[in-house]
């Protein structure tokens, strides 16, 4: 009887808010998209109706277009900046403008795997179907094969060192006040800067001017990546999505996965870079790299049956990131300028990242590599709790608390 899995389980109830979790209780008060996803795919290993629950919930903030944003406000809280006022979106409950990493699909077909509820499963199908197709159309106009963000926080690794220089040039001016919640809930030298949200803010307000329009934003954007990280895991929902039309005989809906994930496999590899053993993301605005060493660059290990040279190098790679650490993987390379192993996305170890990383690195028959970055995860958790994330020298858990995601994350890890 191992008794971190009921304590996982246990974070999950006390997270439950009706049909859905929170990430934490008090600094992320509402559903959150990917985080969701991830919950998803710990309830389907031992309650599929709820994890059912948990997509279906998610989805009543689909927008009309295909969107599903990044935070879906089903209840009002005071606890969280910013809410439902600084949107100023027009779905029918009130929603975020802008979206986050697609694992949803990814959850989905391992929760079809384990239930085989076809009923349950369809209208979640037509729903990543549609959220697919918003991708490519509002994030990709070009047809580049490579999905843009326009805002740091769609990345899910909201003040990543791999946005310093685009982000540099987003003004700190904001018409709405900026009254930070997070630091009354966690110390302030683990959240991002100030500076950070004022950028932040002021892209918030810049969309809701264009009326959160994709068309508007995407020409009025003072920010846009084509993020490596965000694309792989779209090729990665892509395949699945693949998948479950085949099953259920969509083979018109298959075909045109299938092209749109050829496309991006052939993009993500464009995005190799032999000198740096890793893939990097394009600054649409500036055209260049963005070369910050972040763990964005191994991702694309999920979604390709990479060359054994390119797999290799990034293997490599990552052993000589992780050296020396307590827990591995840290999400910037250690020591170089911007490294800062308790600030949130500039140094530490997270255990769904990792989660990613052990399935890329099975893919690509790098299976000792993977059980070694699993160990970690699960020791690292183990010794502090289902913390968000986790001081990749000391092995200290950081930020927020009996976190549902990292919870998830254990019991998927115990399975694999
Ligand atoms: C932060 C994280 C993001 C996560 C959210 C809720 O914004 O950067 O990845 O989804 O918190 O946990």
């Amino acid at each position: 009887m191992n008794t971190h899995i009921d304590e996982a389980k246990r974070i999950l109830v006390t997270n439950d808010r009706g049909g859905y979790t929170v990430p934490t209780d008090r600094l992320y008060p509402f559903q959150w998209n990917w985080d969701s996803a991830f919950v998803a795919m710990g309830f389907a290993l031992y309650d599929t109706d709820r994890a059912y629950r948990e997509l279906e919930r998610l989805v009543e903030g689909q927008w009309a277009d295909g969107m599903i944003p990044h935070i879906v406000f089903h209840q009002p809280s005071d606890t969280y900046f910013p809410g439902p006022s600084v949107w100023r979106t027009k779905h029918t409950i009130p929603t975020s403008g802008i979206t986050q990493p697609p694992v949803f699909v990814i959850a989905l077909r391992k929760l079809h795997e384990a239930a085989g509820n076809k009923d349950r499963t369809l209208p979640l199908y037509e729903a990543a179907l549609k959220w697919h197709r918003w991708w490519y159309s509002a994030r990709d106009p070009e047809g580049t094969g490579l999905v843009a963000l326009l805002h740091p926080w769609e990345s899910g690794s909201d003040n990543s060192p791999a946005w310093d220089v685009a982000l540099a040039r987003v003004p700190t001016t904001t018409d709405t006040p900026v009254v930070r919640k997070d630091t009354g809930h966690v110390n302030a030298e683990m959240r991002p800067r100030d500076e950070d949200y004022r950028r932040f803010i002021h892209l918030v307000d810049t969309y809701a001017a264009c009326g959160w329009d994709p068309a508007r934003q995407w020409e009025k954007a003072p920010f846009k990546i084509a993020e490596i990280q965000t694309t792989a895991i779209l090729l990665k929902a892509g395949e699945d999505l693949e998948y479950l039309a085949r099953l259920f005989g969509r083979t018109e809906d298959a075909a045109e996965i299938a092209t749109l994930n050829e496309r991006t496999r052939q993009a993500i590899l464009v995005q190799w870079r032999p000198a740096l053993s890793r893939f990097v993301s394009r600054d649409l605005i500036s055209g260049e790299d963005v070369e910050a060493a972040t763990q964005a660059g191994f991702i694309p290990l999920l979604s390709l049956d990479l060359d054994r040279q390119i797999a290799d190098a990034l293997v490599d790679e990552m052993k000589a990131w992780s050296e020396g650490l307590k827990v591995a993987f840290p999400t910037t390379k250690p020591g170089i300028a911007g490294w800062e192993p308790k600030r949130y996305w500039r140094g530490p170890a997270w255990a769904i990242i990792n989660w990613l990383l052990i399935d890329g690195l099975k893919r690509n028959g790098h299976t000792e590599a993977a059980e070694e970055l699993r160990r970690s995860t699960v020791s690292a958790i183990e010794a502090e709790g289902f913390a968000e994330y986790f001081d990749p020298i000391t092995g200290e858990g950081c930020g927020g608390l009996g976190f549902s995601w990292t919870a998830a994350a254990y019991m998927w890890l115990m399975k694999a």
